[in-house]
């Protein structure tokens, strides 16, 4: 028997590099060793969203074909849309019951979305209360296919450390069922925004996995490079060069690397011509996942078929669970 992973994303829309290389390849690695479901939170976007909804199917969209399209495959893993899977907001009644107010109070990263709302940025919006709930509903896509283990990002294990405590809970309660899931951080290279900032699509820094090559090598042309260097023959500071030699670092071979790094350091080597070959090197690595993306953007249907499949697969299995969970509740 193989362990479970469940791991999700809200879809907010086209996925970008550091999206890619931070989180979905280590997804398209972890496919071959566990039972794998991965997930749209479209529930969860409307946390914040809920006033904003015109998009939602197409972001539901959007981020599944940039699965499909960086190598996750229906074949291995369930690939299904929150919102298909009923189950699940049945079993968030359930965890909802048994979870002091004061656990969901105290989670860090609720506490740093109630800022955000509240700011300007948000524009001063309201905390509604299925926002409080948002790491309960997590607790339940997670327990909803008791999930051994959850690849997240740092920010997100707060939430998985509510999760253990609420399905020790439900075991002591009820009796012995839950795993207790255990956060799997990735340790991949976290790539910068063309800026130097953490890439974010709201910050305008970001390159997408479906942008096209022009628009790619544009983007790279705005690249932050080493400050200090003025014109093409100075001498470079590659270690210093902020955006563009990290970027070389993680999408050229140790040879291309090293031959960046002595050129510019010679002063051999000028910012311009060097980033065109940079964005030159990064439509190399992404031509295949982008022919992929274009693919399932010309075969909608395809695409629909998947996300009713798997999110059909994730219903039985949820059911399963469900069943399991009302026995021993000692539902009617
Ligand atoms: N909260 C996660 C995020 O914002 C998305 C998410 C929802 C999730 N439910 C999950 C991630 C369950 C892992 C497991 O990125
Ligand atoms: Fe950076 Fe390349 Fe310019 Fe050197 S030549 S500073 S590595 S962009």
């Amino acid at each position: 028997m193989k362990e479970v992973i469940v791991s999700g994303m809200r879809p907010t829309g086209r996925l970008h590099l550091g999206h890619y290389l931070g989180v979905i390849q280590n997804w398209v690695q972890l496919q071959d060793k566990y039972d794998c479901y991965f997930f749209a939170a479209d529930w969860h976007a409307l946390t914040t969203k809920y006033d904003k909804t015109e998009d939602l199917r197409q972001n539901t969209l959007d981020v599944i074909m940039d699965w499909l399209a960086c190598g996750i495959d229906p074949e291995k893993s369930v690939i299904y849309v929150q919102s298909l899977v009923p189950q699940i907001a049945e079993l968030n009644v359930y965890l909802g019951m048994i979870t002091p107010q004061n656990w969901v109070e105290r989670d860090p990263c609720l506490k740093d979305m109630a800022k955000i709302l509240k700011s300007k940025d948000g524009q001063g919006q309201q905390i509604n209360y299925g926002l409080m709930g948002y790491p309960v509903l997590m607790s339940a896509d997670i327990m909803m296919f008791n999930a051994d283990c959850i690849p997240v990002g740092i920010d997100q294990v707060a939430h998985i450390e509510i999760t253990r405590d609420i399905a020790r809970r439900f075991n002591n309660l009820y009796g012995e069922f839950f795993h207790e899931a255990k956060p799997l951080l990735n340790h991949c290279s976290l790539i910068c925004g063309l800026d130097g900032n953490k890439m974010g699509k709201s910050f305008n820094n970001d390159i997408k996995i479906s942008d096209t090559a022009e628009v790619t090598s544009k983007k790279i042309m705005s690249a932050i490079t080493d400050r200090s260097r003025l014109r093409k023959d100075d001498l470079g500071h590659p270690d210093e060069c902020e955006v563009a030699f990290k970027y070389w670092q993680i999408f050229g071979s140790e040879e291309e690397v090293a031959n960046v790094r002595c050129e510019c350091e010679k002063g051999l080597r000028g910012c311009a011509q060097c980033k065109r070959q940079l964005g030159d090197k990064i439509n190399e690595v992404m031509a295949p996942i982008r022919e992929k993306r274009k693919y399932y953007e010309e075969h909608p249907q395809e695409v629909e078929k998947i996300i009713q499949e798997g999110s059909a697969k994730a219903r039985e299995k949820a059911q399963a669970v469900l069943n399991e969970v009302r026995k021993l509740v000692k539902m009617y």
